[in-house]
């Protein structure tokens, strides 16, 4: 059995350091409560001692969307929105994109610390083999209409790996776990390889285990019928960057699902679905595939200002910007933009990469988005670089969702080694009627 996934190196700070203490007095009561603030933070139970009557339930925190509560403590990523900073275990996105490789940045967010060559070998090896997917599961694409949304088809076909690997149900088992995440992250590109051939109507290609991870997907995707396939080193290497981009985000609406779903004790393939599932609206991982509609529904330069001022009046937002995080550049457009123009040498120039840019000189100079600090996030770019590489609007979430797999695994394995977490359960302000007198069905009007 393999060695279980090692718990971070980096050292905890307690939890119970205090910065000092909030003093709040209730204008209801008159009454006044000290409470310790930690790590710059109140814990919300602690609002719970402010009553009226000793009989009330105590004072919650109203915070729809969680825009501003944190529920957990975590050493995965640091983001700071206000300067644009995005760091994977302390290393800034900039250097691991520069320096590194998607399974080595896999390996980082799931270990806490860079892999040593002989590491990196054995880490890639085990992913490698555990590409192939069970015969049944092709039966699974089989199964869908011929223009299923492959998104669709990526999250159903995850889920089905649970009834393929039943042991995985056993997540308090550190070294089982281990073999699911490798599973998952080797599985991933398969899968979505699967689904694309699928809507493609072509036969599905098994994985080539000589090949790198970003190789062997574009093998899956894209072999004909010659022998071996041959990638471009360019297109490899620039696909390696975006899955390095986007394989984490701390917690954002899908990590976030992966954590709620996770804290149930389900089985790591339907919590992965479960993730993919958030990821796949268009206000997060579906941006991609919504930011090429709207370039194409623009078209050209010249029709830019009138797009600009249907947003400004509040018919429909410009796509692939703004961010709940990111009150600045978001770093990970800045790669990708440069990506961009790598990848064009290869395939020529995507025309609508003009638009974007066009789009985003005026955006930034135009008050409606300054006043707000809408800038570019990761999404505005890549669906262009996408598009270039030969792929339809469509698959551009579930290119987002196989690199994003390896950070959804490193918050569920940071939250089931969490003490402090339980099942997620967030309260309500009850507005609603309360004990009415039932009229039966015949004397109702
Ligand atoms: N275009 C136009 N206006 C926008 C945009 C946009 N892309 N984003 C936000 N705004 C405006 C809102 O209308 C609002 O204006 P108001 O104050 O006059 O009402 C203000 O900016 C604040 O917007 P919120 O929706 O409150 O911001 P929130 O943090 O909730 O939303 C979100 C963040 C969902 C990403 C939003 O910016 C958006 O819809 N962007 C477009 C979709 C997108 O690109 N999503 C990808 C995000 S990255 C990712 O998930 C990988």
């Amino acid at each position: 059995m393999p060695a279980p996934v090692a718990t971070p190196s980096v050292e905890k700070e307690t939890a119970t350091a205090q910065d000092g203490f909030l003093t709040i007095t209730d204008s209801r009561t008159g009454k006044t409560y000290t409470i310790p603030i930690t790590h710059g933070n109140i814990r919300a139970m602690d609002l719970r001692q402010i009553k009226v009557h000793d009989d009330d339930f105590g004072m919650m925190s109203y915070d729809p969307a969680f825009t501003n509560t944190a529920s957990c403590e975590s050493y995965i990523t640091y983001i700071d929105g206000d300067k644009g900073i995005l760091e994977y275990r302390g290393y800034p996105i900039e250097q691991l994109a520069e320096d590194c490789t998607y399974t080595e940045v896999a390996y980082l967010l799931l270990h806490g610390e860079l892999p040593n060559g002989a590491q990196l070998e054995e880490w890639n090896a085990a992913i490698t083999n555990r590409t192939m997917i069970h015969e049944n599961i092709k039966k699974i694409f089989d199964g869908f209409h011929y223009d299923a949304h492959p998104m669709g088809m990526l999250i159903s076909s995850v889920a089905a790996l649970s009834t393929f690997y039943k042991e995985a149900k056993n997540i308090h088992d550190p070294a089982n776990r281990r073999v699911q995440i490798l599973r998952l992250i080797g599985k991933m590109p398969t899968l979505a390889a699967y689904a694309y051939r699928h809507s493609q109507g072509l036969p599905y290609v098994y994985p080539d285990n000589e090949l790198s991870y970003t190789e062997n997907f574009m093998n899956m995707l894209w072999k004909k019928t010659e022998l071996r396939y041959k990638s471009s080193k360019v297109l490899a290497h620039a696909l390696d960057v975006l899955f390095m981009l986007h394989a984490d985000h701390e917690q954002n609406c899908s990590t976030s699902a992966m954590r709620n779903v996770g804290s149930s004790y389900a089985d790591p393939y339907v919590t992965t679905a479960a993730a993919a599932a958030a990821l796949a609206g268009p206000l997060h991982g579906g941006a991609n595939e919504a930011v090429l509609r709207m370039l194409n529904e623009i078209g050209s330069k010249d029709r830019i200002p009138a797009f600009i001022k249907k947003v400004k009046a509040g018919e429909g937002r410009l796509m692939g910007f703004g961010h709940r995080v990111y009150k600045n550049y978001d770093p990970r457009a800045r790669i990708s933009k440069r990506s961009a123009e790598e990848v064009f040498e290869v395939t020529g120039r995507n025309l609508k990469i003009d638009i974007a840019i066009e789009l985003e000189r005026i955006a930034l100079e135009d008050e409606y988005f300054i006043k707000r600090k809408l800038y570019p996030n990761v999404d505005f770019y890549s669906g262009i670089i996408y598009e270039a590489m030969g792929f339809q609007p469509e698959m551009f979430t579930v290119l987002f969702a196989i690199p994003r797999v390896a950070g959804w695994l490193s918050h569920w394995e940071e939250l089931l080694n969490d003490p402090a977490q339980k099942i997620a359960r967030p309260r309500q302000v009850f507005l609603g009627p309360r004990q009415r007198p039932l009229v039966p069905l015949s004397k109702r009007g």
